[in-house]
């Protein structure tokens, strides 16, 4: 694909991803990678732009990140922001030190230069708050550079050397906290590095259905279909590149949400508008027996993960030689597992494992690996898939195994299902202002003595949950209206059987997690 490219050249900041993301708002495309990328690769990148991030060191010691000269002389546009800043004036020649207090938070920031057209701060007002987030500071400007900005405790806010196309920002345009962030990233990419900004969903929808197409030629390709948003927005962008090429096994492990199976088969299957072979795998009983009498949470995810590997493999073998298998990884998974960027965290439980080493294929195809999620639910509408399953919730792999705490049980999971169902529903009715992050019914393995009717019950307790997260690393409880609350306990004592009480789960995370186990 030959498009405009900015490459974000990531020093270990924490806001990284979203330096990309806001670029990417500006429609244009964009890629994280280390600092320690060698420069004949970013020579070959063929970049209108260059981002340095932020980052946790001091550039000027010892063994500090760092970069070669040579990147400011390549003709190319380079923007510094904090981190980035203070090393670019560090490599060129002018001084950084470490200031007497740190200056942290909105910050009221003066314009001093480059107001006009073309420029960095080109319909910025005079005055205006930013995000400032750190210790040392640029003490003396670079040659050639001249002071953009400035706040009250800190000469130089921004610096720049217009003829050379370099940039150098103390504070953070990335985060919301700075009022004209947005707009002086779109100077920096559309103005000063001159893209145009053709990068768009429907354009990438259509170039990689192209390229998809170019790759596996007559191929077969071979998908394992969970009904997430990820797989799902790559099974419609595979089906409408390569049609019956394509086949996507969806396991059906008992542990989705009520009616879920069915909701993926309405889609995905022979009545719904992709043209693909889609192999369903009813695989509940399976796994109910291979789960009975297991308590242990890391013992029932294994157990999960094992067997959707078996019966993967089962289908697979069915099917024949595949060519290529695909996957709906994206842009979080690969910067995350340390292969975009230098902040790597890495969350193994979300993965699938192992998952290519039994198929016998030539080569994975990863049509999303370059999309962030918001940009996976473009895509997905863009491909005429249903809100409902673009816009779902996050699920877990193992589903609602780690929603029943204890044995999973057919019964437990008929129960959990029908409560989670009448919660979302009573929270879909509410009309609330804010919908949380994320938010179910899980099993609690309680049981009580209650009365219902004349009778004495010994019933299962509730637990529902609801989250505000912002990257699902932290989360509060989310505030529910105690009326909503309410009527959902109402109706599950009533409606479903074998449940007498519902409590409403108040722990954060950390301590807790989002998920019951
Ligand atoms: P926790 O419970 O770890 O969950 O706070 C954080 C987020 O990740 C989802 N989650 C998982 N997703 N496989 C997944 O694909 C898993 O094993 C898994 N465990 C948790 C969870 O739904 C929440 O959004």
């Amino acid at each position: 694909m030959t498009q405009e490219k900015i490459l974000v050249l990531d020093f270990g900041g924490q806001y990284n991803q979203l330096v990309a993301r806001r670029v990417r708002e500006c429609n244009v495309y964009c890629e994280i990678a280390s600092y320690k990328t060698p420069i004949e690769k970013i020579k070959e990148m063929k970049l209108k732009g260059i981002i340095l991030t932020g980052g946790p060191n001091s550039c000027y010691e010892e063994g500090a990140p760092t970069y070669s000269k040579e990147l400011f002389e390549l003709g190319i546009p380079v923007l510094g922001l904090c981190y980035g800043a203070q090393l670019m004036s560090h490599v060129l020649g002018g001084k950084v030190e470490r200031a007497a207090n740190r200056e942290y938070g909105k910050t009221k920031v003066y314009v001093d230069g480059e107001k006009g057209i073309g420029g960095l701060f080109e319909g910025i007002p005079a005055e205006t708050v930013v995000w400032m987030s750190h210790f040392d500071y640029i003490s003396k400007i670079a040659p050639g550079f001249e002071i953009l900005a400035h706040t009250d405790n800190c000469p130089v806010a921004a610096a720049g050397c217009k003829a050379k196309g370099l940039y150098a920002i103390q504070f953070h345009p990335e985060v919301l906290h700075t009022e004209k962030g947005k707009e002086i990233l779109f100077n920096f990419v559309r103005k000063i590095c001159g893209c145009a900004g053709e990068w768009r969903m429907d354009s990438f929808v259509e170039h990689s259905i192209k390229e998809i197409r170019e790759k596996v030629g007559d191929g077969k390709v071979l998908l394992a279909l969970s009904g997430g948003v990820d797989s799902s927005v790559a099974a419609g962008l595979l089906s409408r590149a390569i049609g019956k090429q394509l086949t996507c096994v969806f396991v059906d492990h008992g542990l989705l949400r009520k009616n879920e199976g069915d909701d993926v088969e309405a889609v995905f299957g022979p009545k719904g508008n992709f043209d693909l072979n889609f192999v369903r795998v009813n695989a509940q009983q399976r796994y109910y027996g291979k789960l009975a009498g297991v308590t242990e949470p890391e013992r029932k995810r294994k157990i999960i993960g094992e067997e959707f590997i078996r019966v993967f493999e089962e289908e697979a073998k069915k099917i024949g030689k595949v060519d290529f298998l695909a996957q709906g990884t994206i842009y979080p998974d690969v910067v995350e597992s340390g292969l975009g960027g230098e902040s790597a965290v890495i969350k193994s439980h979300h993965n699938v494992g192992g998952l290519p080493d039994f198929v016998d294929f030539k080569e994975i195809i990863e049509p999303l690996r370059n999309l962030f999620k918001d940009e996976v639910r473009k895509a997905g509408l863009e491909l005429g898939l249903p809100e409902k399953l673009v816009f779902r919730q996050p699920f877990p792999g193992p589903g609602l195994g780690v929603r029943i705490v204890g044995e999973v049980t057919e019964e437990k999971v008929r129960i959990v299902q029908e409560a989670d169902f009448i919660y979302r529903d009573e929270i879909a009715k509410a009309g609330l202002k804010k919908l949380p992050d994320q938010y179910f019914a899980a099993l609690t393995n309680m049981r009580s003595v209650g009365v219902m009717g004349d009778e004495r019950t010994y019933d299962y307790a509730v637990a529902l949950r609801a989250v505000n997260t912002i990257d699902f690393m932290t989360a509060e409880a989310a505030e529910i209206p105690f009326e909503v609350l309410q009527k959902v306990m109402s109706r599950i004592i009533n409606e479903v059987r074998g449940v007498n009480r519902v409590f409403y789960d108040l722990t954060s995370k950390p301590p807790g997690t989002i998920e019951l186990e």
